[in-house]
């Protein structure tokens, strides 16, 4: 099929990227002619584990176009993939700005080109707009108002909300535990959705036709479902706190349940990411824009601020106060939101580090692939160490915001010599605290006692 993404962000491009590996057509556009260039030269804006690899591969066969040209690489599509950023605001609203322009420039090129393409000899079809970035219900409604707007050709409209996780998007995309897809007429749209995926669930997994609405109230409800259960094993980690329980514990006799499962219920600093705590809001927004409460959605993103708060607390605590951090070294493992990325955004470390840098300590910091990300933040203010070993030099304490593997298994007594203190805030679990504290450590970690 000859496919446009619109917007070469992380889903659009992952996306385009593994469509094109099937063979299928694709032309991934953005505005933004910098991004374009280096993407035609096989520089892809994004660290994601195999992404490079596949877009070079499929660009040297000809199967995957990067341009700018909108008129070109709408004209020429069966189903177009709008695969815009919508940012939320503070309140959680999600602005819609990108999403209807692009649907207008839509409008323009099917009234400019026709709003049929090109199929079997005689058979004629519409253009397929797909929303794919994760929207309120009710976009694609505007979608198709604003492409309306523009032209009376016939076009067809499809919400395929993407379940990607950062660091396993190619896998995720490429054996979906579901498709989910959207559409007015089953038969029509639908079947030609159906065609589109079938090669990627042939591992027997589900392909969920349904409509429009609950096709995009799919989307939130997962990431919310998620986002509570990590809320909700946080708060029961300061519970085990409070009353001398021990979260491991807890969670071996809980999870055991199979009605519970023992999937996403890690407690740590809580999630961060472009998607939970974008999501949980926008659901709480949603909630109020139609006078209906969602107390639970706004407790889960509460609990989720909360889990930053308590854990810096605890390093206020073991230095007796917030004014004595002035002047305190402080090593970081871990500037990305979780392992097997590049993302800093809303992540855990970059608030403790704010903290700890207003409070007048000093922060070396060490992750495998986030240094550049982490740079557009933070900026000098922090000193980037190649090694793990590096930030420990000397440092007051350690800090441990991110799970990467490669920080499971630390040669303990090395570190214990380099930092000058043998003090560990570990807020992701990582260890076992009676090992710790054999190998002589004063060690701090979540839901368990030091
Ligand atoms: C999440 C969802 O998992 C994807 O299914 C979804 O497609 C995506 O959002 C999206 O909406 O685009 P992602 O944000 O990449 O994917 O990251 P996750 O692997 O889900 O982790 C999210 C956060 O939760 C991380 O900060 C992680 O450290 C934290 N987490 C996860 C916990 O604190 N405890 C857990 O048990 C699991």
């Amino acid at each position: 099929m000859r496919i446009t993404m619109v917007g070469t962000g992380y889903v659009g491009l992952v996306t385009g990227t593994c469509f094109a590996n099937l063979g299928n057509e694709v032309t991934c556009l953005d505005v933004d002619p910098v991004k374009i260039d280096k993407l035609k030269a096989g520089i892809s804006p994004i660290y994601e584990p195999g992404l490079d690899e596949m877009i070079a591969r499929n660009v040297k066969a000809g199967r995957l176009h990067f341009t700018v040209d909108k008129a070109a690489a709408y004209a020429s599509a069966e189903i177009i993939f709008l695969c815009v950023g919508t940012p939320s605001d503070a309140r959680g609203h999600a602005d819609l700005k990108y999403v209807l322009a692009a649907s207008g420039d839509i409008g323009d090129a099917i009234e400019a080109a026709g709003g049929e393409t090109g199929g079997d000899p005689g058979e004629r079809r519409a253009k397929i707009i797909v929303v794919k970035s994760t929207v309120p219900v009710g976009t694609n409604a505007k979608v198709r108002e604003a492409i309306a707007a523009k032209t009376g050709k016939p076009f067809r409209m499809a919400s395929n909300p993407e379940f990607l996780k950062e660091g396993a998007a190619i896998t995720d995309f490429m054996k979906p535990d579901r498709v989910v897809v959207g559409v007015d007429d089953e038969h029509g749209t639908g079947g030609r959705m159906r065609d589109l995926y079938e090669p990627f669930v042939r591992n027997g997994h589900p392909i969920y036709v349904m409509d429009i609405p609950s096709a995009e109230m799919v989307k939130y409800a997962a990431n919310a479902m998620l986002a509570t259960k990590i809320s909700f094993i946080n708060e029961i980690a300061a519970l085990c706190e409070a009353y001398g329980s021990n979260v491991d514990e807890v969670w071996r006799g809980m999870t055991s349940d199979a009605r519970i499962g023992n999937k996403f219920l890690y407690p740590g600093l809580g999630y961060g990411g472009s998607c939970f705590p974008k999501d949980t809001l926008a659901c709480v927004s949603m909630g109020s824009e139609s006078a209906t409460p969602t107390p639970l959605l706004q407790a889960v993103h509460d609990v989720n601020q909360r889990q930053r708060e308590d854990f810096f607390a605890k390093i206020v605590k073991h230095f007796g106060g917030e004014s004595n951090l002035r002047g305190k070294a402080f090593g970081v493992w871990g500037l990305a939101f979780k392992p097997g990325t590049d993302d800093v955004r809303e992540a855990p470390a970059v608030t403790l580090i704010e903290k700890l840098l207003a409070a007048g300590a000093t922060v070396k910091a060490h992750d495998p692939v986030a240094h550049e990300t982490a740079r557009e933040l933070l900026g000098d203010r922090i000193t980037y160490c190649d090694r793990p070993m590096d930030t420990a030099r000397d440092a007051d304490a350690l800090l441990i915001c991110t799970d990467w593997p490669e920080f499971k298994q630390p040669p303990l007594e090395r570190l214990r010599e380099t930092l000058a203190a043998p003090v560990i805030f570990d807020g992701r679990n990582l260890y076992k605290p009676a090992v710790m504290e054999e190998a002589g450590f004063t060690y701090v970690s979540v839901g368990r006692r030091a």
